[in-house]
């Protein structure tokens, strides 16, 4: 099938064109009917017809509950849909004066149930789409010990007769958290092994962090041979690469990939920011996108190794596949590692470790030479960038590219943003580039990270309040499968910087508390900033006229039920170009 794209675009505009002919005709007749008012009053009552089967409206019970996300954050009592867009917005009352149903039938008209508010469907700026499938297949971020993960491996091969019945068959994992362990030391492959279930099996288990993978002795076997230092079954960054994985076939591809999309449905998402895309990944949807099956919004990042060839001028960005579902026009590469693993490059040396600052996973040069170039080919470079001195080294590229040319039209992201200098902060707002930020790291790391920079360092990691009071732009995301992929426990992180059962290392209030976010802008942080992130402001992101009717009821009112109850807020209703795809409203 061709890409549908140009078409949707066109459809945008058929249907402006066909709302304002009709306000024309509209006017004629209110001028006829001003001059006939007396004997013609029935033409003030005609109403401009709707004619597609999928159109309806939908409102909400107690008022205007339905946030439209828009410049002035309005809020209506009900939406029309026409197809797959948003016709009109307004009181219950006008949008029956103004519509009908063919041309004599009421236009049917939905309630969402009382204490439910709508929302733009919602947007995750950074996750790992086909990653976040492989972490849900077995539990093991649930193990509390070696053994209970040991156990998951184990309930999992029992529950699955094809695996249970065939020895051979590989079981793979992802999510295992040694940190959270109480032996205080690595897995092996005699861990597994032990379990008689288990023994003999090839298994590959990934961590949390994708950091390092732990084996059985039969994956042990079948790989190798293996320096002196690795053996045992645990392998860390590089030394992952020592064991080789099966590729994906296509039926393992969409079995993780109708995860991701049940949980994100589920969740009220209807738009995914893919952090790194494996060019094997971006193939898979991209087929699914041509044969009209994308049952999500993907905006991908394609990766960039470092170790790897420049790719920019060879690959046209994708824009606007399969009916404005797809898109892939920007990049994604690496230039520090992790807080937690030491990682991060910072400019002074660890408060914990002063032995260490981190490390540049891209030495400066080819971040200075990479950026423009990517840049001048057309592609939006989003830099993964969390201590100090990355941000720093990334932005410097940043000014320089972009001197003396329209921002906009290119929007560089930094991806994590954790620990910026004062100045740039300032630097970010002044350049433009938007900061792509994930608001449930605060509370994971609040309970380590002063320990680890430092108490005034620390004043400036995930400072939000900051950025946004620097006119910084920014866009919220997980980077699922690392956090959860619900959006509301990013919504909730945001603006109370609390962890779940309402602790922080600082007291009740919250984490460095005036760093919190307000609900209007996490809000928008979900919707229409992750649209602008992903250059699609112009169809997603906010429920006006015109716009990709994707939106979201909820069964509470998270603007502005109290804080302690947000986290049981539920998913009623996912519509995506009008129709549901997760619930009902019907
Ligand atoms: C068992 O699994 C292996 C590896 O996936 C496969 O090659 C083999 O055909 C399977 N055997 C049976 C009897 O299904
Ligand atoms: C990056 O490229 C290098 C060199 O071609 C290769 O050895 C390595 O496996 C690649 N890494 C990834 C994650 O693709
Ligand atoms: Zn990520």
């Amino acid at each position: 099938m061709p890409v549908k794209g140009e078409a949707g675009c066109r459809k945008d505009f058929d249907d402006k064109r066909i709302k304002s002919g009709q306000q024309t005709s509209l006017k004629r007749l209110l001028v006829l009917g001003a001059v006939l008012l007396a004997t013609l009053g029935f033409f003030l009552r005609k109403r401009f017809a709707l004619e597609t089967a999928q159109s309806y409206a939908l409102c909400s019970t107690n008022g205007k509950q339905i946030h439209l996300v828009d410049e002035q954050n309005s809020q209506v009592e009900c939406l029309v849909v026409r197809g797959a867009y948003i016709q009109d917005v307004g009181d219950l009352a006008d949008i029956q004066q103004r519509w009908t149903y063919n041309k004599e039938k009421a236009l049917p008209v939905y309630h969402a149930k009382p204490g439910s508010i709508i929302v733009p469907g919602m947007s995750d700026s950074h996750a790992h789409i086909l990653e976040y499938g492989a972490s849900r297949i077995i539990p093991l971020e649930q193990g509390q010990t070696i053994k209970e993960v040991v156990k998951s491996v184990r309930d999992y091969i029992v529950s699955d007769p094809d695996i249970n019945n065939n020895k051979s068959k590989l079981v793979q994992g992802w999510g295992w958290d040694h940190t959270v362990w109480p032996e205080g030391r690595w897995p092996n492959a005699d861990d597994l092994d032990a379990d008689p279930v288990i023994h003999g099996r090839p298994v590959i288990l990934q961590s949390k962090d994708g950091h390092a993978i732990w084996v059985s002795r039969a994956t042990l076997n079948d790989n190798g041979p293996y320096p002196e230092h690795v053996e045992g079954g645990l392998f860390i960054d590089n030394a992952q690469d020592l064991i080789h994985k099966p590729e994906a076939t296509d039926t393992d591809l969409n079995g993780l990939f109708s995860i991701t999309v049940r949980d994100a449905l589920a969740s009220g998402l209807t738009s995914i920011h893919d952090a790194a895309l494996a060019p094997e990944s971006l193939a898979f949807f991209k087929r699914k996108a041509e044969e009209g099956t994308l049952p999500i919004r993907i905006y991908g990042m394609t990766y960039f190794n470092e170790s790897g060839e420049y790719w920019g001028d060879s690959i046209l960005p994708l824009i606007n596949a399969g009916n404005g579902r797809l898109h892939c026009r920007s990049v994604k590469m690496f230039a520090d590692g992790a807080l937690r693993t030491g990682g991060a490059a910072l400019y002074e040396p660890y408060t914990d470790n002063p032995t260490t600052n981190g490390v540049m996973r891209m030495p400066p040069e080819m971040i200075n030479k990479v950026i423009p170039r990517f840049l001048q080919d057309g592609w939006q470079v989003n830099v993964h960038a969390i201590g100090d001195r990355a941000n720093g080294i990334v932005l410097d590229a940043f000014e320089k590219a972009l001197s003396g040319v329209d921002v906009p039209t290119l929007r560089p992201r930094l991806e994590h943003a954790q620990l910026l200098t004062e100045a740039d902060m300032k630097r970010v707002g002044k350049l433009g580039v938007i900061a792509s930020v994930q608001p449930t790291h605060v509370i994971d790391d609040m309970w380590y990270a002063e320990e680890r920079l430092g108490p005034e360092r620390v004043k400036r990691l995930y400072a939000f309040r900051s950025l946004v009071d620097n006119k910084a732009k920014i866009t919220l995301g997980s980077d699922a499968p690392v956090e959860g992929i619900n959006p509301l426990a990013g919504f909730y992180a945001a603006i109370t910087r609390l962890s779940k059962d309402g602790t922080s290392p600082r007291g009740p209030d919250g984490w460095f508390p005036e760093q919190r976010l307000t609900r209007q802008e996490a809000l928008r942080g979900m919707t229409i900033d992750p649209a602008y992130a992903s250059f699609t402001e112009s169809t997603l992101g906010s429920l006006v006229p015109g716009k990709r009717a994707d939106f979201v009821i909820l069964s509470q009112d998270i603007m502005s039920v109290a804080v302690d109850k947000i986290l049981e807020t539920r998913v009623v209703a996912t519509v995506l170009d009008g129709r549901p795809v997760y619930g009902s409203f019907l």
